[in-house]
């Protein structure tokens, strides 16, 4: 019938719709580069913090996948026995390879954690969180915005022995972490500044984090502006 063809072409037209604008649960990120990029003395030759960013471009899932991969993901099975337990090698190293160092992607149309083990973008939040990452009413700095995405380094300390040794160990871990991204976005072409500015408060509510689980550092990512 007619009204059941056009009916049925309604659904799946407002189905297509929902699909454009929702984002998906999970993503899962094209495979990473074990081999090739920048040589290495290249890379840190080239590294410099860059606070200018071309809102106009976007960054596509195999950088964004590569950048993540770089800075926190797994590079190779775990020794065997492992003494932290861990099923993974990370390309960060963490003190007693707790890795403890969870990265989350703010875009613009929703927050992600990265999950190093499946390679994938857990959605979290949707929407454009991106503020929290620029600053705060005191202090921000809007050239975050400009830039397609951040990506913030959490310390989450809730499975780690108590202690202020402990919490100086996950800041370093964090701090190696975002190194990693820095000279990661070098090699893939890609612009970027660690920081440390961040609504620190606002971003632990949003992620329902503990005070166990510490916002660190940083990075928004993106091309540069040509002047
Ligand atoms: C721990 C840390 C925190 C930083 N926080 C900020 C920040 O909040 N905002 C910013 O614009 N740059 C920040 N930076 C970037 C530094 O200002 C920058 O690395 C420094 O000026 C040297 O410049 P270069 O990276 O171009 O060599 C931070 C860097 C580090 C290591």
């Amino acid at each position: 019938m007619k009204f059941f063809a056009l009916d049925k072409l309604s659904i799946i037209t407002l189905a297509m719709t929902a699909s454009l604008t929702v984002p998906a649960q999970e993503k899962k990120l094209p495979a990473p580069a074990f081999t090739g990029g920048m040589p290495m003395n290249e890379v840190v030759a080239a590294r410099r913090s860059v606070r200018e960013f071309d809102s106009s471009r976007e960054i596509n899932d195999s950088t964004l996948g590569q950048l993540l991969w770089m800075s926190v993901g797994v590079n190779r099975p775990a020794a065997t026995p492992s003494a932290s337990g861990a099923a993974s090698g990370r390309s960060n190293p963490t003190a007693r390879n707790w890795q403890e160092i969870r990265a989350f992607v703010f875009g613009k149309n929703g927050v992600w954690e990265y999950r190093p083990v499946s390679h994938t973008l857990v959605l979290v939040k949707e929407g454009d969180h991106r503020s929290l990452v620029a600053g705060t009413k005191s202090f921000s700095q809007d050239f975050v915005m400009d830039a397609p995405c951040s990506i913030v380094f959490v310390a989450d300390m809730t499975r780690l022995p108590e202690g202020g040794h402990v919490r100086s160990m996950a800041l370093v871990d964090a701090g190696i972490a975002c190194e990693n991204l820095n000279l990661a976005c070098v090699s893939e072409g890609v612009a970027t500044v660690p920081r440390a500015t961040m609504d620190v408060a606002g971003l632990s509510e949003l992620l329902g984090l503990t005070e166990l689980q510490i916002p660190v550092m940083n990075n928004p990512v993106g091309y540069a502006r040509q002047r």
